[in-house]
């Protein structure tokens, strides 16, 4: 079993990497990951980073997309999902630059940058492999409670919960932008496979609401029972309510 948020990080990276060099990509035939921010990630992102210095995993025909991103921060403010992920992990790995797939929060016209995304989704197949997080209310990505489960990228308003819960990351709540552009439910649901951190006393009602509540779109997490290869990956103290 696992206990500590540390030990989730590490078994994750490790079936991950398993996953890469099993698939073994090539240019014509890359491996393509999505990829979560927030606490939730960080070990993931710590061994794997790790793991590639060791030589047991190259990310060079590694193609990523990344769930969600803040409307309205500068790229380069160091709570911009795009500055984490340079900051946590594609500035450590072999990553080609042109393999990174951000969601622009500053994009002029923003619907159309998820329907863009969405559809450079499509182009490439499926996505490989869906590592996501999960908030206290349940949300997935940004899909905050009440979002169809047929989703797909768009525009979202946050929650105050939500905004509250990343409130620890800014100055003030006041800072936290109030809309993101996500994946839809449905977006991530399209993947061949899904992987879900969570750790964290916090995290335990939603864990439980995820795999023992019925699948509806309060708990937008609850949509991935419906998925037929998803996996909770969980410390301890996020599985009290179970
Ligand atoms: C944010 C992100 C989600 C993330 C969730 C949990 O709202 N948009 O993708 O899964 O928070 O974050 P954390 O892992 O920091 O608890």
């Amino acid at each position: 079993p696992l206990d500590s948020p540390q030990q989730v990080g590490q078994w994750a990276a490790h079936y991950i990497v398993d996953s890469i060099n099993r698939f073994a990509p090539t240019q014509e035939r890359p491996f393509i990951l999505g990829c979560p921010t927030g606490s939730s990630p960080l070990n993931t992102y710590r061994e794997l980073v790790r793991l590639y210095q060791a030589g047991r995993i190259s990310f060079k025909h590694v193609i990523t997309f990344n769930m969600d991103e803040y409307v309205g921060l500068p790229a380069d403010h160091p709570q911009s999902y795009r500055h984490f992920m340079f900051e946590n992990f594609f500035d450590h790995v072999d990553i080609q630059f042109e393999n990174i797939n951000l969601l622009n929060g500053n994009a002029k016209d923003l619907e159309q940058e998820c329907q863009d995304y969405e559809e450079k989704i499509r182009q490439h197949g499926k996505i490989n492999l869906f590592m996501g997080g999960v908030g206290i209310d349940g949300h997935i990505a940004f899909n905050e409670p009440g979002s169809s489960l047929a989703s797909r990228t768009r525009i979202k308003t946050l929650t105050r919960e939500t905004r509250e819960a990343n409130a620890r990351f800014f100055d003030s709540i006041d800072e936290v932008p109030h809309m993101a552009l996500t994946v839809g439910v449905g977006t991530v649901l399209d993947a061949e496979e899904v992987l879900v951190l969570v750790d964290g006393g916090h995290k335990a009602q939603a864990l439980q609401a995820a795999v023992e509540g019925c699948v509806n779109h309060l708990w937008t997490i609850s949509a991935m029972q419906l998925h037929p290869k998803c996996m909770m990956v969980c410390d301890a103290p996020a599985r009290d309510e179970l």
